[in-house]
């Protein structure tokens, strides 16, 4: 694919998520009012849209129809925006930016932050239950792999052991296992639920395409990790040096700036191995990752 094709293909899956969730959202003005409005506050606000990306650039190497995958792509975001909006909070990383704004508790309350993440999360599964023009057995797995990924054995988890973890010092091995779950496990089933709307699957493609997506997955923490010491809070939109001031363990703390970066770029090129046996319909699947070799934000 030339680039500007790859280009467009990034603009039509931008697009395509934004008006799926937009059509999902309730509407602003339907009671109850404040929750609807921090539910779109966090969600219509600029995020990369790198997890939707991801599963139709999964979708396009399988040669998976763009439309199937419009609700599996919405639901994996929706679950990232909760997680953001609990992320946040003052129990947790107690952050007042996201994207450049004032965090969901801090543009509302609490209370209304903790509704909104718990009513996003709820949105992704009806979501991906509700999606008719899917099989039911195919709805059922998407259903089961998104809450295994979300869960207290995937992101969930892992954020449990990332706070429990704040002010001590972890070794590499703890460091990659928190990870793999609180980033790792979501951005992995991204990929998964494309495999899953295309039925039955070449084990050997699926075990790469897996193969792909945690490498990935593991390499994106890493390198927010490296963002968070390196770069400016105008281009990330969050509070920058936040790890530190919480004494988190990160890839730069435990290992040091450039082996953190080493350390992503190498994930990102073994991601590259693991789809080179792909014909040029997985080039979207490169060019994410190329994309994230060039990563500023
Ligand atoms: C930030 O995720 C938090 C992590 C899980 C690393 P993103 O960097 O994908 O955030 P947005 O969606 O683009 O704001
Ligand atoms: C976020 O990790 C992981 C999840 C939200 C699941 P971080 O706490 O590092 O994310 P940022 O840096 O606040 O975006
Ligand atoms: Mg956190
Ligand atoms: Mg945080
Ligand atoms: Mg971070």
């Amino acid at each position: 694919m030339s680039e500007s094709e790859l280009d467009s293909f990034r603009a039509r899956c931008v697009a395509r998520v934004q008006a799926t969730l937009d059509q999902l959202l309730p509407a602003p003005q339907i009671e109850p009012t404040r929750l609807h409005e921090a539910m779109r506050y966090s969600v219509m606000n600029g995020g990369k849209r790198i997890r939707p990306l991801l599963c139709y650039a999964a979708g396009e190497a399988l040669g998976v129809a763009p439309a199937l995958l419009d609700r599996p792509a919405a639901a994996v975001e929706l679950i990232h925006a909760y997680s953001l909006i609990h992320d946040d909070l003052p129990a947790m990383d107690d952050d007042e930016l996201r994207r450049g704004r004032p965090t969901c508790h801090k543009a509302f309350d609490e209370a209304t932050a903790i509704l909104a993440g718990d009513a996003l999360q709820t949105l992704a599964f009806q979501t991906l239950a509700e999606a008719t023009d899917l099989s039911a057995a195919a709805r059922v797995s998407m259903v089961a792999a998104l809450a295994q990924a979300s869960g207290s054995r995937g992101m969930a988890g892992g954020q449990a052991l990332d706070l429990a973890a704040e002010g001590k010092h972890l070794d590499r091995v703890m460091l990659e296992h928190i990870h793999i779950h609180k980033t790792g496990a979501l951005i992995r089933s991204a990929v998964r639920l494309a495999i899953l709307a295309e039925g039955p699957l070449d084990v050997e493609h699926a075990e790469r395409l897996d193969r792909y997506a945690k490498c990935v997955g593991l390499a994106f923490q890493i390198q927010d990790d490296v963002l968070d010491v390196i770069a400016e809070t105008a281009v990330t939109g969050k509070t920058r040096g936040r790890d530190q001031e919480l004494d988190k363990s990160t890839y730069p703390s435990v290992v040091g700036l450039s082996e953190a970066k080493e350390m992503a770029n190498n994930l990102l090129t073994d991601a590259l191995t693991a789809v080179s046996v792909f014909p040029s319909r997985a080039d979207p699947l490169r060019w994410v990752v190329e994309s994230l070799l060039r990563r500023t934000a």
